[in-house]
């Protein structure tokens, strides 16, 4: 472990890493979220609205954060959720998380639009692997993706259905998204007070979205091929087309960033192994609830007829004890181990995965729960106002 790293204590500090190393446009593209980021926020505060309700005098010398994720065994219930364009954070990219998550015991999952292909990532992983999919307008090039995952033996789809239009991240606009050249020009002025981010990504592989090299022409340079993919995200997107997606996979099939109780139901009428209950990390719609805010009701309304993994704003170990006490299955982290591969490649995600389990067994420890199992809505005292 690089010595610099041990001297992160929180995911908070990977946070401050990874600022002072990227270009601003980069980073603002991490951190932030849409319009006024109210959702964005909201997914921190949901975190704060429940205190614990400890319980003392119990052995806690042993705590075991394993569990079953679909019929996967986990090491902690801690998962990399999927985001693309990896390698501009850091030039090791999909390849040092997904090594990093498998070394963890998690399970990975790859973004569409990844920078390392699908078939890359299953030749690195030796871990469970997950790919999020898009029901996009060129559906032959979604069955494509799937026939892949097929023979790359993916263990699900993750198929994203928070994205029939792209969320305005004002940010992104403001840094040149929609722009390649403005973009192209903001990025390398920053980069030229980021030497060591600059001088990895001149001498590393041109950044292409991996996945679509034979599909796309100009997929061999992500800047370029932006706005064709953004392009792809299809509005007439509905249940019948998700349905056709799981036809096609007929494998374990989630659905992720289900926002209401209502689709989470409608979700486990349809058969899909699990429901990730997300907004995105707050970068589509401003003024979603936060996963938090709707997982009692989701869990009250689907029984167990459905897995439930959340995510948005998870920074700490007692964020996923919360969310597990309320029911949830597992967590996904986005932004917490982007900080990571940004401030220390895969290094960087060892030292997250190490935080995460260290917050995460201590916190048991001192609420008296020795398992996830022993996890209840017990241990947990609602703050909101009646
Ligand atoms: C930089 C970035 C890129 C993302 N790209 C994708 C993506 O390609 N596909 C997807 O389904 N979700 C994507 N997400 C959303 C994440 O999968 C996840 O839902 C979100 O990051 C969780 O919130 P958190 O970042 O607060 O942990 C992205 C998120 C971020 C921060």
């Amino acid at each position: 472990m690089n010595a610099s790293l041990n001297s992160c204590y929180a995911i908070s500090d990977l946070k401050k890493r990874a600022k002072a190393r990227l270009p601003k446009p980069i980073y603002e593209y991490i951190s932030g979220g849409a319009e006024e980021e109210w959702t964005l926020q909201r997914n921190s505060d949901s975190f704060a609205q429940y205190c614990f309700n400890p319980r003392v005098l119990k052995d806690v010398s042993t705590i075991d954060l394993s569990t079953y994720v679909q019929d996967t065994k986990v090491k902690l219930p801690v998962l990399i959720a999927p985001t693309g364009m990896s390698r501009l954070f850091h030039y090791q990219g999909e390849r040092a998380v997904c090594r990093a998550a498998a070394q963890a015991g998690s399970i990975y999952s790859l973004s569409t639009v990844s920078t390392c292909s699908i078939e890359e990532v299953a030749a690195e992983s030796k871990g469970p692997k997950f790919f999020q999919i898009y029901a996009w307008h060129d559906r032959d090039m979604v069955f494509n993706f799937i026939q892949r995952c097929k023979q790359q033996n993916y263990n699900a789809l993750l198929l994203a259905v928070d994205a029939p239009v792209f969320g305005k991240r004002e940010k992104d606009l403001r840094n040149g998204h929609g722009n390649p050249l403005k973009l192209k020009i903001n990025t390398a002025l920053s980069a030229l007070t980021k030497p060591a981010w600059l001088y990895r990504f001149v001498t590393s592989p041109k950044l292409a979205m991996a996945n679509m090299l034979e599909l796309l022409s100009e997929a061999s340079d992500a800047f370029k091929v932006m706005d064709t993919v953004n392009e792809q995200f299809d509005p007439t997107i509905t249940w019948e087309i998700a349905k056709e997606i799981q036809q096609k996979w007929q494998g374990p099939l989630w659905l992720k960033g289900i926002q209401s109780v209502e689709d989470a139901v409608l979700a486990a009428e349809m058969g899909a192994t699990g429901i990730i209950l997300s907004n995105h990390g707050g970068r589509q719609l401003d003024g979603a609830p936060a996963a938090m805010d709707i997982l009692p009701e989701v869990v009250q309304a689907t029984g167990n007829q459905i897995e439930i993994v959340i995510d948005g704003g998870i920074m700490r170990g007692a964020d996923v004890v919360k969310a597990l006490a309320l029911g949830a299955n597992a967590c996904m982290i986005g932004r917490a181990y982007l900080y990571g591969l940004a401030a220390g490649g895969e290094a960087g995600v060892n030292r997250v995965f190490e935080i995460f389990a260290d917050e995460m067994k201590r916190v048991m420890a001192l609420i008296g729960c020795r398992e996830v199992s022993e996890l209840e809505p017990s241990c947990l005292k609602s703050l909101a106002k009646a």
